[in-house]
């Protein structure tokens, strides 16, 4: 092996240097902007830094939902913050779901008894953050040692109630849905990420809190060194208003254009966009055909506006800043004539063709709103337009409540990015390898040829690599899938998504002992999943390591106590270890946590006696 060794190397190293040769590098075509503060480099200095100059600006723009887009939880009111004494919030599923403050510090709870009172399930994580302005719906994240997820309980402001967090009700993830990077990046101003886990973050996990100038201005350390930049020296601060058409929305877009799949570049990170900078370069937004969105209930405000005839025909005119003011949202009793005059702004020739006289006796107010955009009487559901923003002739108001996760796709194939249009043939064609990823993560066997594409293109595209990987798995070709993501993970060892993936396939190819090893690694990544830990279980289990497979159950379980697949394999454990008592009394638990399927349940512990 010694001698081999320096052999293969030189293998690799020709190999490499062949490579190299035959495919230069290929350069992005990066777009070219005046503002000096786009490029890389500039530094943030954080709202603090703006206020001195822009008081006004700054104090509006702190009543604005988005300038109260997230908080820490000590500075909540304490009626959200919680108490000193327990307080039961609200019961839904069998579950108890409290918030206790101890030690200055707040948790979430959730509780589950048996049918004599006995606690059965029993978990808290400790509150750090809170999301959202309470506009529609305040969502708290759980922090566990870095690991941040979302709390099961939410408070629905309209309403004013506490509730299972949207889309539990139909699946409860307890404890354990993670929060994704791009989830703080449209809700916070910056984030410590750790780059290749799902959810972990270096304290603190979010600077700035709430999002900041800097989101839609750019960095600002030229700026504040040099408020009026000398001749000659190039724009050091943007304002969207001065930008063009695509490039002012995209401002907003970064954040508002939430589509079936948002699929960041390869190669990129979000936080890598500037304002001044076209958006598509950073993230492809995947749609559905616009003439499709009219059925769509879930379609977004940038959907909506997009099929307007005021969009349409005002050449690039209109955006969201023709009628939104950033930093300061219209006072309740100003809010008619507010939106009315950015109506008449374009509509003060060409007006309403009904008659001032018919429109007074239909709406006392003359609100051209409520007749051509009406809104939903009650939506607290987030990521959903509650006011129809196709500005129609004649507009029903929308239903409200209506929608699921917006990343919900039932004709996944139907899907095309939301600027095709601005892109070039080139951005085109890479935008195939953002469909690919979004295909494979809907299982559509589509995906397969453009990820293979987008492989052969560029080797160090980890994400598409890995996807690949999980798209040759679907289509039964398991061996080539591993060693698709085997090739991530000799780049990146510890990529949390790709572990999965490989333990996955691994799983389902019966390798245990190598299943084994991939769920071990990424529990080291992240140890807070109960799935990760009944995953490996369950392989112990199949590879007849008994003892070891209990303790992965109880690990699991300590984490989801309603993790059926965990109680299970502790079962069957259990007998193996012959310990029926035991195997029967985690029987009944089960079944004190309602799972789905009783009866097969019930047949299964009989054949395991
Ligand atoms: C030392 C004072 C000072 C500080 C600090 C400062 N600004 Fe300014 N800002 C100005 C002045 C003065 C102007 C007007 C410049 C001009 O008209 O040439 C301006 C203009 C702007 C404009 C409009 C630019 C345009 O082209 O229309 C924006 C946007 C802006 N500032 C944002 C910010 C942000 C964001 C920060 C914090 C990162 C900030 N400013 C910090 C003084 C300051
Ligand atoms: C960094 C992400 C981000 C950017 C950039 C952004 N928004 Fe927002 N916006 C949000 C979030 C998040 C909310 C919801 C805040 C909340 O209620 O917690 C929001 C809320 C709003 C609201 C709703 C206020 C209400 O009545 O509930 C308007 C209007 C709005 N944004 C307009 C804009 C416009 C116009 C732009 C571009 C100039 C823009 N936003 C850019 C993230 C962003
Ligand atoms: C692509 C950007 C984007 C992503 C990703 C995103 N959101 Fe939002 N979210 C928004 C915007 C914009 C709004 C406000 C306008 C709306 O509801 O359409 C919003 C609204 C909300 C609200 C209601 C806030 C209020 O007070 O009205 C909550 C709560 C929320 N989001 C939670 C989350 C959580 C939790 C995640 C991640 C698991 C998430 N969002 C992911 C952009 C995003
Ligand atoms: C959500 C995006 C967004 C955020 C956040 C934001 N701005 Fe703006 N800002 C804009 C847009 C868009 C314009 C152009 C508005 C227009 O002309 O209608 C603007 C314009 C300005 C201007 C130009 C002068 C004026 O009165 O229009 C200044 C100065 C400015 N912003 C400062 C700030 C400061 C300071 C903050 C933070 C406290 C901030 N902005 C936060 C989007 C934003
Ligand atoms: C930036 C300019 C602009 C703004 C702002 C604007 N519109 Fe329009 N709108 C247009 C143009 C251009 C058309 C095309 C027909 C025409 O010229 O009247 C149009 C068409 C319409 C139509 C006809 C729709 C159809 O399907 O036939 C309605 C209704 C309408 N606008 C209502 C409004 C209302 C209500 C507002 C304010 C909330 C508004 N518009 C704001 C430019 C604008
Ligand atoms: C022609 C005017 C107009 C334009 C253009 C426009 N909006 Fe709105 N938007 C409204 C009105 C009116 C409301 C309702 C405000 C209210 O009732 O408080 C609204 C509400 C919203 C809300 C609050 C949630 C909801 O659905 O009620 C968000 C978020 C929002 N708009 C985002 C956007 C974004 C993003 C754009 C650009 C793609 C945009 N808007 C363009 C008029 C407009
Ligand atoms: C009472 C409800 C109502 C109010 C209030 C109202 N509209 Fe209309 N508007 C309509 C209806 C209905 C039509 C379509 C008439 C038709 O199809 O002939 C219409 C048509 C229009 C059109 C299309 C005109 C064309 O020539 O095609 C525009 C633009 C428009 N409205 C703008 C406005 C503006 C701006 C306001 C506020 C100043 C407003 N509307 C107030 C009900 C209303």
């Amino acid at each position: 092996l010694l001698v081999l060794l320096p052999l293969t190397a030189l293998i690799a190293a020709g190999l490499w240097v062949t490579w190299t040769w035959r495919k230069p590098p290929r350069r992005r075509s990066e777009t070219v902007t005046p503002y000096r503060n786009a490029r890389p480099g500039v530094a943030y200095v954080g709202d603090a830094a703006c206020t001195p100059c822009h008081a006004e600006i700054a104090a509006t723009y702190r009543q604005h939902p988005m300038g109260r887009s997230a908080i820490a939880i000590e500075a909540a009111p304490a009626d959200i913050r919680g108490d000193e004494s327990a307080r039961t919030l609200f019961t839904a599923q069998g579950y108890e779901y409290a918030v206790e403050r101890r030690d200055g510090r707040t948790f979430h709870r959730e509780t589950r008894r048996d049918e004599q009172g006995r606690t059965i399930g029993d978990v808290e994580g400790e509150v750090r953050y809170v999301i959202g302005s309470g506009t529609r719906a305040l969502a708290f994240l759980i922090d566990r040692d870095g690991y941040l997820f979302e709390s099961p309980i939410t408070w629905y402001s309209q309403q004013k109630r506490w509730d299972l967090s949207p889309g539990y009700e139909q699946m409860n993830a307890h404890f354990e849905r993670p929060i994704p990077s791009d989830c703080l990046f449209c809700h916070a101003n910056q984030i410590n990420h750790v780059a290749g886990t799902v959810n972990r973050y270096r304290e603190p996990a979010i600077r700035g809190h709430a999002i900041g100038c800097e989101r839609c201005h750019g960095p600002g350390e030229l700026h504040a060194r040099e408020p009026t930049p000398s001749p000659g020296n190039g724009p050091n601060i943007v304002n969207p208003r001065n930008l063009e058409p695509k490039l002012r929305d995209a401002v907003c877009q970064q954040c508002h254009l939430i589509g079936q799949n948002n699929i960041t570049k390869a190669g990129r990170n979000l936080f890598d966009y500037r304002p001044g900078l076209p958006f598509y370069e950073f993230e492809d937004v995947l749609v559905r055909p616009a003439d499709s969105s009219h059925d769509n209930p879930n379609a977004n405000h940038f959907e909506q506006l997009r099929e307007s005839r005021c969009f349409k025909e005002s050449r690039g005119a209109l955006g969201c800043i023709s009628c939104h003011d950033p930093h300061e949202l219209p006072a309740p009793a100003e809010k008619l004539s507010y939106y009315r005059d950015r109506c008449l702004t374009c509509h003060e020739k060409r007006g309403c063709s009904v008659p001032v006289a018919i429109r007074l006796a239909q709406n006392p107010d003359d609100n051209c709103v409520a007749c051509h955009m009406p809104r939903a009487a009650l939506s607290d559901i987030p990521h959903v337009a509650t006011t129809i923003h196709r500005i129609p002739r004649n507009a029903k108001p929308p239903k409200g409540n209506v929608a699921a996760h917006p990343a919900q796709a039932t004709d996944a194939p139907n899907l095309v990015p939301f600027d095709q249009d601005a892109m070039d043939s080139a951005q085109r064609e890479n935008a195939q390898r953002d469909l690919g990823i979004a295909l494979g993560v809907q299982g559509a066997a589509q995906a397969f040829p453009l990820l293979e594409r987008a492989v052969a293109n560029d080797p160090d595209d980890l994400q598409a690599r890995e996807s690949l990987g999980s798209a040759l798995g679907a289509l039964g070709r398991g061996e080539e899938g591993l060693a698709a993501l085997e090739a991530v993970l000799r780049k990146a060892p510890e990529r949390e998504s790709t572990l999965v993936a490989a333990a996955f396939l691994a799983t389902r190819l019966g390798r245990s002992e190598q299943a084994i090893g991939y769920c071990r690694r990424v529990i080291a990544v992240d140890p807070w999943r109960s799935d990760y830990h009944a995953m490996l279980a369950h392989q112990l289990t199949a590879a007849g390591h008994f003892a070891e497979a209990a303790e992965s159950c109880r690990r699991a379980l300590s984490l989801n106590p309603a993790n059926v697949s965990a109680r299970t394999d502790l079962i069957a454990v259990s007998f193996r270890l012959g310990a029926p008592q035991q195997a029967r009394a985690e029987f009944e638990t089960l079944l004190q946590f309602d799972p789905p399927d009783r009866d097969g349940l019930m047949r299964w512990f009989a054949s395991q006696r």
